[in-house]
């Protein structure tokens, strides 16, 4: 027999019960929040696929290393444990914790970027160019050409375009580029990884230029999975030799610990580069506390700690990226336009196909989420024009080629029973697709716009 059926490798201890609305009181919510699921009250939320951050079950050996907190203001045990599973996992000398990934960012950029240079990464992400741009930098895009095309089976549209970085070095000079900002398993292009051999190719076109790689590790296990399910030369081999492997080829990294670390709060920079680990600890003081703790709880370490060891069990990965692609899989089956392949944490609806009677102006995606969680209490999020924000120079919307529902899907949490429930909502709303009705924004933050912006339908 072929294809058995895998299932999770854990079971469930504790349950948080969800409560069931009506349609009527969906709409009021939906009405209420500005058209924006960042403003519903979670509690009116059913399923809950906003976003993986910081939404994972933790396991029962994490909550037991909650009650291990050493809650001293300086040089906690749960610290060193911390600092020590970080070096086994990622291997990186230096740690330096902070409240979670932006904080992370925040330091890194003032630290690593001096006014008018050019930070490339593949895709930007929202916090992270925000980052690079408050700190005098310029973002490139360097990811490859099929990353923008939601349709294209590439199977590594992570990986960068080295031609890209080539014309950048060309046009302004290799001194003019701070670092690489590299994301595995990249957020905006729909959880896309990138290939070992590409990461090699960048890393040597990078050290011949003495231009370092600071990786945006959030999601690096899941993109090690890709590799090995992918990648000549890796089936078989252990996500966590994949992952050393990985970080080898970088400088040092920025975590958000509430993704693969399987934490609700944490994130850290790591690094082998001691001038920038002594900068670090000097800033981290400033801005997030003492730099063996930065912001968190001894207890948030010890389970961040655990969290990071269990992110590279082979069978938990494995579970976790099949779950979505579960989700992934009954969406093609239905016809329901989605981003290609499915990504390691997130199915990605592509709005653009779903629904081309709305121009990007009337913000087809931002729509398309607010139809999701009025249909069967689904909330998802935006990721097209509205979250690129305005182009800084021009004051112009950026119009990104992706205009996408995130259907993100938290660890260890739901069942695929869920996913199907899910499933069947975008089916029926792909069904309706002519009734859904395009937005105008009401009111716009001036920076990451898309968490508080409102809307009302045209
Ligand atoms: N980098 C990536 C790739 C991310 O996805 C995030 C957060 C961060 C950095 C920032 O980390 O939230 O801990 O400050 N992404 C969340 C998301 C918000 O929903 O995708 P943070």
């Amino acid at each position: 027999m072929k294809n058995r059926t895998v299932a999770e490798p854990y079971k469930i201890k504790m349950v948080e019960p969800l409560k069931v609305t009506t349609r009527a009181f969906r709409e009021e919510a939906m009405s209420a929040a500005g058209h924006n699921t960042f403003l519903l009250r979670s509690e009116d939320v059913f399923i809950d696929l906003l976003t993986d951050s910081g939404t994972s079950a933790m396991s029962d050996r994490q909550w037991a290393g909650m009650m291990l907190g050493d809650e001293a203001y300086a040089g906690a045990k749960n610290f060193y444990n911390l600092e020590e599973a970080i070096r086994e996992v990622y291997g990186f000398r230096h740690v330096v914790p902070t409240h979670q990934g932006r904080a992370a960012e925040h330091i890194t950029s003032q630290l690593r970027i001096r006014k008018g240079q050019y930070v490339p990464m593949n895709m930007y992400f929202t916090t992270t160019r925000e980052h690079a741009e408050r700190a005098g930098g310029t973002f490139h895009d360097c990811i490859i050409d099929e990353a923008h095309d939601p349709a294209c089976e590439h199977p590594f549209k992570g990986n960068v375009d080295v031609a890209k970085l080539d014309k950048l070095a060309r046009d302004h000079g290799a001194e003019s580029i701070a670092y690489l900002s590299i994301a595995p398993c990249v957020n905006m292009a729909g959880g896309q990884p990138f290939s070992m051999a590409n990461l090699r190719e960048v890393s040597a076109w990078a050290r011949e230029r003495g231009i370092p790689i600071i990786f945006d590790a959030t999601r690096a296990v899941e993109n090690c999975f890709f590799i090995r399910q992918r990648e000549e030369g890796y089936q078989g081999r252990p996500v966590a030799r994949i992952l050393r492997e990985m970080m080898s080829y970088g400088e040092g990294c920025t975590v958000s610990s509430k993704k693969d670390n399987l934490r609700n709060i944490g994130g850290f920079i790591a690094t082998n580069n001691e001038e920038f680990f002594t900068k670090a600890k000097e800033m981290v003081v400033v801005f997030e506390g003492l730099h063996t703790y930065g912001g968190l709880a001894g207890r948030d370490m010890e389970a961040m700690a655990r969290g990071i060891r269990e992110m590279v069990d082979d069978d938990y990965i494995a579970s976790r990226v099949r779950q979505v692609e579960h989700l992934g899989r009954r969406l093609v089956e239905a016809g329901v336009p989605i981003v290609r392949p499915v990504g390691g944490h997130a199915v990605f609806l592509d709005a653009k196909r779903f629904l081309p009677h709305l121009p990007q102006d009337r913000f087809p995606a931002q729509a398309l989420a607010a139809a999701l969680y009025v249909d069967s209490g689904v909330r998802a999020m935006e990721r097209g024009i509205v979250s690129a924000g305005r182009d800084p120079r021009t004051g112009d919307h950026r119009r990104p080629k992706l205009e996408l529902v995130r259907l993100t899907i938290p660890r260890r949490v739901y069942t695929n029973l869920h996913m199907d429930v899910v499933a069947e909502s975008c089916e029926a709303l792909y069904e309706e697709r002519d009734a859904i009705r395009g937005l105008r924004m009401t009111y716009e933050p001036e920076s990451l716009r898309f968490f508080q912006a409102r809307f009302e339908q045209v």
